[in-house]
């Protein structure tokens, strides 16, 4: 029988290229996702994590061998990796984003100790993707991924990607596209069968030559009646399993897996028959202190906050494969995803090229049987035309997968088609009348109105009213399928972009994920029923603005209605601007407030309704005092295992709640009990807000959060950590 251990814990870990020699005292212990060096947020040099580091384990088999294969597995490290395993040391892996595995069977001691030794090359190699020229992001280091040690028959199911067809038709039917793999000196008579959906597949017998591989489909009905297909509204999953049997051997590879049927036509993308407008954003892996190094929980909230705070029903993974934990929770929210190879503007020579094929080939294995991914980008982002190269990555990835479209993400008009989707980063702060159909736009706005939270007021309403542009326009157009703009979350970069404190500060939510006012540009498009969006696009102070014109004000809000009202005077009733906006919920203009004039200059209260009962209100304070200090920790348990972690959020805010950019304090903060705390100690909040992240170790029990300013009371937080 298969079996698979987790791997993350007790790695030692050295930030220097170490050999054996060097003894285990001279390291320190380190769990997985680990980082290679903790960083500050912003104001560091790429360099600093760009070193060649060590790690080391120690470990005895978990459980006897019993005749099968062990393989370590490797979900990604950045950014080349060289294992050593009881002296043998196994060739190179080069990449950072795609899972890599060593066979370790012929090398370990089934009794007693086993060393593993690894030496990470995290500097920015030349000869791997996306390197070798200038990248706007960075990957940062370490193993920043999960590691697990497989125990595997010595003839198992490789992989199998389950291919629903006629889902829409009475008589939806699937089949198991499965790989047999036979490690054995003699052939291998298998016999598969398997289910999905609680319905049987159809058994075959194969026979698999010694070393070597074979490939069965697996046929099967499925119950039209019965079936829920996978939708943004209804997520459904079901399992799925092919079995093998061969003499007295067992395996059995299972997936979840959503039954839907996704397809980009020349009008528009069609989920399961109907047409979907897609409004997204592109979503960058790394996080503040830790880079890429983030575990499940941080991963699964990211795609919470894109589908339910944002609103948002696709993200591109850009600009390369990102984590199971993040696509597994698309999978389970309803959120879809556009994937794509690491790269960023250039192409590499041949060596690099097969690489980045080769990456084609490990991003469309493992993440096949995602229902939330409707198209893989085959090529380099925003480079230039290769005929003979996106001919075999397009051909690769057709072979691979039939059921999905390609595309492939460019910057300039009159680029040669070779894919399914003609995928444009469209910077032209509108939307160009589509070359070729069907037709998506990939990013938009980013560099061309770089915004941060703390910007003056007009500057951060134009950034939103630009992204709400893009959108209306792109609604407006039936040839454009969507528009993903660029970008979700502010991120690290290299000099040569950013702000120069190495900052892109192009997020509609900065890099804690924290919202700017364009954040409710996307947020206020949701439909109500999943959750009702109120944001008012100023901070409500007249001297903020030039010459004291705060009008109009702009309320991002899914409401039907809003009332505005100054002090309690009640200024005026609105309804979402149709006329000028072709969105699901335009904005809603506020005019004629006369909070200049009006004596005292009040309060501002905004209430939105829907079918006449208010639903949402928000309030912002006209004297801008700061009044309290939050501390809202994202859960309030963790897993006491040394890997979870949770952001922990801090805000200056008014009276009633709205945060106030120019709060800038310092402010101090603690931990007491069994967590670590990614992030400083002493914080100024630039833009009222900011962020730090508390790593449980492994001891359960209750940790304090303490955050201290000057001239507020404290705020405290309890996160509970459980065994
Ligand atoms: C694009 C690029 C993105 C990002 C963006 C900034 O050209 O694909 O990675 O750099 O510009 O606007």
């Amino acid at each position: 029988m298969r079996m698979q251990h987790a791997f993350n814990h007790d790695w030692l870990y050295s930030p220097a290229q170490v050999d054996l020699t060097v003894p285990d005292d001279a390291f320190e212990r380190v769990v997985l996702p680990h980082t290679n060096v903790v960083l500050p947020y912003h104001n560091f040099d790429d360099a600093e994590y760009q070193f060649i580091s060590t790690y080391r384990k120690r470990f005895t088999l978990p459980e006897p061998l019993h005749g099968r294969r062990l393989i370590l597995h490797f979900e990604g490290a950045q950014m080349a990796t060289t294992l050593t395993c009881n002296g043998h040391t196994f060739p190179e892996y080069r990449g950072g984003f795609t899972p890599f595995e060593f066979d370790l069977t012929d090398h370990v001691h089934e009794h007693g100790e086993n060393v593993l030794h690894l030496h990470l090359d995290s500097r920015e190699r030349k000869d791997i993707p996306p390197f070798g020229f200038t990248v706007d992001y960075l990957v940062f280091g370490g193993i920043y991924r999960e590691v697990t040690l497989r125990y595997l028959p010595v003839v198992h199911v490789r992989n199998a990607q389950v291919r629903p067809r006629g889902l829409l038709t009475d008589a939806p039917a699937v089949g198991v596209f499965a790989e047999v793999v036979n490690t054995t000196d003699a052939p291998a008579e298998c016999e598969l069968g398997g289910h999905v959906a609680g319905q049987p597949l159809s058994t075959q017998t194969i026979t698999v030559a010694p070393h070597s591989s074979a490939f069965v489909t697996l046929d099967g009905d499925l119950r039209a009646g019965d079936l829920t297909l996978w939708s943004l509204d209804t997520p459904q999953r079901y399992d799925a399993a092919v079995t093998l049997h061969c003499g007295d051997l067992h395996d059995t590879f299972s997936a979840r897996v959503g039954l839907r049927e996704a397809v980009f036509k020349d009008d528009g993308f069609y989920l399961n028959g109907q047409r979907v407008q897609l409004r997204g954003l592109n979503r960058h892996q790394t996080f503040p202190f830790f880079g890429a190094a983030a575990p499940a929980r941080l991963q699964r909230k990211d795609a919470d906050i894109l589908k339910y705070e944002l609103g948002l029903n696709i993200v591109r993974t850009s600009h390369y494969p990102q984590s199971r934990h993040f696509l597994d929770r698309c999978d389970e929210i309803g959120l879809l995803v556009f994937e794509e190879i690491p790269g960023w503007q250039f192409i590499g020579d041949e060596d690099w090229k097969c690489l980045a094929i080769e990456n084609v080939r490990e991003m469309i294995e493992r993440d096949w049987n995602h229902p939330s991914i409707v198209l893989w980008g085959v090529r380099i982002n925003e480079s230039w035309d290769d005929r003979a190269f996106y001919a075999e990555t397009n051909r690769i990835a057709r072979e691979l997968d039939p059921t999905r479209q390609t595309g492939g993400v460019r910057f300039f008009l009159g680029s040669e088609f070779l894919e399914d989707v003609y995928t444009l980063n469209d910077f032209s702060n509108g939307i160009l009348e589509p070359e070729h159909t069907p037709h998506l736009v990939t990013e938009y706005n980013g560099h061309m109105f770089p915004t941060k939270s703390w910007d003056n007021e007009e500057r951060r309403v134009e950034h939103a009213l630009r992204h709400a542009t893009v959108q209306s326009l792109a609604h407006s157009n039936p040839r454009v399928t969507g528009a993903i703009g660029w970008c979700a979350f502010d991120y690290n970069t290299h000099y040569e972009f950013g702000a120069g404190d190495r900052i892109c500060y192009h997020g509609v939510m900065d890099i804690f994920r924290l919202p700017k006012f364009a954040a409710a540009v996307y947020a206020s498009q949701q439909a109500p029923a999943q959750r009702v969006v109120l944001q008012v696009a100023s901070n409500w102070q007249l001297g903020d603005v030039k010459e004291g014109l705060i009008e109009p004000i702009y309320v991002f809000s899914n409401c039907d209605t809003v009332e505005a009202y100054v002090g309690d005077q009640l200024k005026g009733t609105f309804q979402p601007d149709a006329a000028n906006w072709n969105l699901p919920h335009p904005p809603f203009v506020l005019k004629d407030l006369d909070a200049l004039l009006a004596k005292p200059y009040g309060d501002l209260r905004v209430v939105g309704y829907l079918n006449g009962q208010p639903v949402a209100e928000q309030r912002i304070a006209a004297d801008a005092l700061p009044r309290k200090l939050h501390l809202i920790p994202d859960d309030d348990t963790l897993h006491a295992d040394g890997i979870d972690m949770t952001r922990v959020v801090i805000k200056i805010t008014d009276q009633y709640d709205s945060v106030l950019p120019y709060a800038v304090s310092v402010v101090q903060l603690s931990v007491e009990g069994e967590a670590d705390l990614y992030g400083p100690t002493l914080f100024p909040l630039v833009g009222g807000q900011a962020a730090v992240y508390v790593r449980a170790r492994q001891t359960p029990g209750p940790v304090t959060l303490r955050a201290r300013v000057e001239r507020l009371p404290e705020a405290t937080a309890t996160i509970t950590l459980v065994g």
